[in-house]
């Protein structure tokens, strides 16, 4: 487990607040931002799931950031993971109620070209009519045992692809047919790509969830709880102030704290100070992606693009070659140019082919990064 994790400073009455105002029942549902690594997952897993929970709801959570999965498969595997009963009891119970298999046969029975087993795992061949039909069919069931709290973290990527768009129009739908068991929650870390969701007026969630909340940030109160748990375990002290600094200087991020915090721990001759400037320059080196993304030509960005969302692209294959030519919008682009550019990608340390011959991102996060860019 990871130090973050087990120093997680519990936010009971946020959890509380939000929980209170989808419980009023004056809106179904609510969206909130924050810029990445602020605590949005945490929050959502650590404090308002069980709040949740203890109150009788189903809580279920999908992430639509892992985007190797496409929305619709990461939503229906979500409500599918559930519904999945995991005491004996409840398979036993299940059994003799409709299990996810049955379900499935009665979507397929109501119409649809549903084959079968969907394999979610590889589900490009999906009909996104079909994973419409079963995200409702799936909540249908859930809300029949009890009140369903939906979360939906980084739910922008609904505003990346057609599926997604088609996905957040089915979301809305099922929201609106089960409004009285149903409550949503959707979190992102990019504004604008959010109001492509949400608050736009063309928008496929606009007026399900429309006002975006800021997701208020971790602050000095959690500073202090760090510096109690550094006592606790060390019995020397860390100066408070300095520490709450630092915090603001990380974007009130908790994981470079932390680790600074740790690094003070680890090693006692080092001072605050000295571990703060050390984490400012570690983050200086890894999280440059606006930087390095500026630093690409217009073919290396489609390159880097491509691997991306699918590191086993070939890029001299006739076709992806094609594609290339269309998305640089040079005609005339030859083999060698797009050869000369992964060169260039290798040597800048973005792209390099693995020996296992996939290409591979030098830094994971700037390909996450890519993933998420709307155009
Ligand atoms: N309340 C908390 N107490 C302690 N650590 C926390 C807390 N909230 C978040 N963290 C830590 O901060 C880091 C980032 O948190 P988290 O992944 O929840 O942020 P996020 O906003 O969901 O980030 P992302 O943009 O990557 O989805 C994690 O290592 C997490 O353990
Ligand atoms: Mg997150």
């Amino acid at each position: 487990m990871e130090l973050t994790e087990l120093w997680h400073f519990p936010r009971p009455e946020l959890a509380r607040a939000y929980l209170s105002t989808l419980n009023a029942g004056l809106v179904t549902s609510t969206t909130i931002f924050a810029p990445r690594r602020t605590g949005k997952t945490a929050f959502l897993l650590r404090d308002l799931k069980p709040l949740a929970e203890a109150e009788g709801y189903t809580v279920v959570y999908a992430d639509l950031w892992q985007t190797r999965q496409t929305p619709g498969a990461a939503l229906v595997r979500a409500l599918e993971e559930a519904l999945e009963p995991h005491s004996l009891l409840e398979k036993i119970v299940a059994r003799l109620h409709a299990p996810v298999k049955a379900l499935k046969a009665k979507a397929e029975f109501a119409g649809t070209k549903l084959e079968g087993q969907i394999e979610l795992a590889n589900d490009r061949k999906w009909e996104i009519a079909d994973a419409a039909l079963l995200l409702d069919a799936l909540v249908a069931e859930l809300t029949k045992r009890r009140p369903v709290l939906f979360l939906i973290d980084e739910a922008q990527a609904l505003g990346r692809s057609k599926e997604g768009e088609e996905m957040a129009r089915a979301l809305r739908t099922t929201l609106t047919k089960h409004q009285t068991k149903l409550r949503m929650l959707f979190t992102g870390s990019s504004r604008t790509k959010l109001g492509h969701v949400f608050t736009n007026a063309n928008a496929p969630l606009y007026s399900a969830a429309s006002a975006v909340q800021d997701f208020p940030l971790l602050g000095d109160d959690f500073v202090d709880y760090i510096a109690r748990r550094f006592k606790e375990s060390t019995k020397r002290k860390l100066d408070t102030r300095a520490a709450r600094e630092a915090f603001e200087l990380f974007g009130r991020r908790p994981e470079p704290l932390m680790e600074t915090v740790l690094a003070v721990m680890m090693s006692p001759m080092l001072t605050f100070a000295e571990a703060v400037s050390m984490q400012q320059i570690k983050l200086a080196r890894t999280e440059n992606h606006e930087g390095t993304w500026n630093g690409l030509d217009a073919t290396e960005r489609v390159l880097v693009r491509m691997f991306a969302d699918d590191p086993s692209m070939k890029p001299f294959a006739k076709a992806t070659l094609v594609k290339i030519r269309k998305r640089v919008g040079i005609e005339d682009l030859q083999a060698t140019h797009v050869q000369k550019a992964l060169g260039r990608l290798a040597e800048k340390t973005v792209v390099a082919k693995s020996p296992r011959d996939v290409y591979e991102f030098e830094n994971e996060s700037f390909a996450d990064w890519v993933r998420n860019i709307v155009d």
